[in-house]
């Protein structure tokens, strides 16, 4: 089981649109896949049509992942479930904080779901939280959209600063540009350099396009309704080559 995670600091910048899509990518190369809102504004919830989960108590990583699992919605797609998000996540940070080693008790949490599941994917909101130091040291790859801008480049730049500075897994920072525009310049001047500096940079360019803003109105993922445009494309490529970084051949 791989635990893929979609996270950034900086809002609005893709992750949401990266979570659900891939999701649907590797439920579609055929792995058992589980998507889980973390963000309390349940957009990925929103995008596959469920309604907001049930409060649970929780009072040690055993009964959050019970009352994870008594969450676990089937999606419109057969081989793809999502656990939807719930305005009391945001007393997941409480919770975690009272346990001892609390920064990875979401990695115990999760390693419950190993038996039904290839593929969890969690949908992060743009924050940095005790709850996000756990998703850090859960996951097997932490994708980061990074807009070609400047402020989205210096987003980027401070996490990596975090992650060494807190000695997080550095390697399994896996960032990637997003909403490209590949006329403005200054995108193009961004995508040149900063790879350079940041070897772990993704090869897959997510491009801006009218077809992904569209998911709001058909609360689908971009690949069930538009299967080949552009975008889509890219998103099944991403997959490809986030699985194939995760399972080298030998
Ligand atoms: N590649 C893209 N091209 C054009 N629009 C996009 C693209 N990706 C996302 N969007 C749009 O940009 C907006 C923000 O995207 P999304 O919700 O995925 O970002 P986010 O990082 O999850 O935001 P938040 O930090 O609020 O959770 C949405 O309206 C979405 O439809
Ligand atoms: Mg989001």
């Amino acid at each position: 089981m791989k635990i893929i995670s979609s996270y950034s600091i900086k809002g609005g910048v893709g992750k949401t649109a990266l979570a659900v899509n891939l999701a649907f990518a590797f439920r579609e190369a055929g792995h058992r896949t589980l998507l889980i809102d973390l963000d309390p504004q349940g957009a990925a919830s929103f995008y596959f049509r469920v309604g907001s989960a049930e409060k649970f108590k929780m009072r040690d990583a055993r009964s959050m992942a019970e009352g994870l699992r008594r969450n676990i919605r089937e999606s419109d797609f057969p081989g793809l479930d999502i656990i939807p998000s719930n305005l009391g996540y945001r007393h997941f940070d409480i919770l975690l904080d009272g346990m001892a080693k609390s920064r990875k008790q979401f990695r115990k949490v999760l390693e419950e779901f190993r038996p039904d599941y290839d593929v969890i994917i969690l949908d992060c909101p743009p924050n940095i939280t005790l709850l996000s130091e756990n998703v850090f040291r859960a996951s097997d790859a932490i994708l980061v959209p990074v807009v070609p801008t400047v402020l989205s480049r210096r987003t980027f730049e401070q996490l990596t600063c975090f992650f060494k500075d807190e000695e997080l897994p550095c390697k399994a920072l896996r960032p990637f540009f997003s909403m490209v525009q590949k006329r403005n310049k200054m995108h193009r001047e961004i995508m040149g350099e900063l790879p350079e500096s940041y070897p772990g940079f993704l090869t897959t360019v997510i491009p801006f396009s009218a077809d992904v803003e569209k998911m709001g109105l058909h609360r689908m993922p971009l690949l069930a309704y538009s299967h080949a445009c552009e975008a889509a494309r890219a998103y099944r490529a991403l997959c490809d080559e986030i699985f194939s970084t995760l399972n080298p051949q030998p």
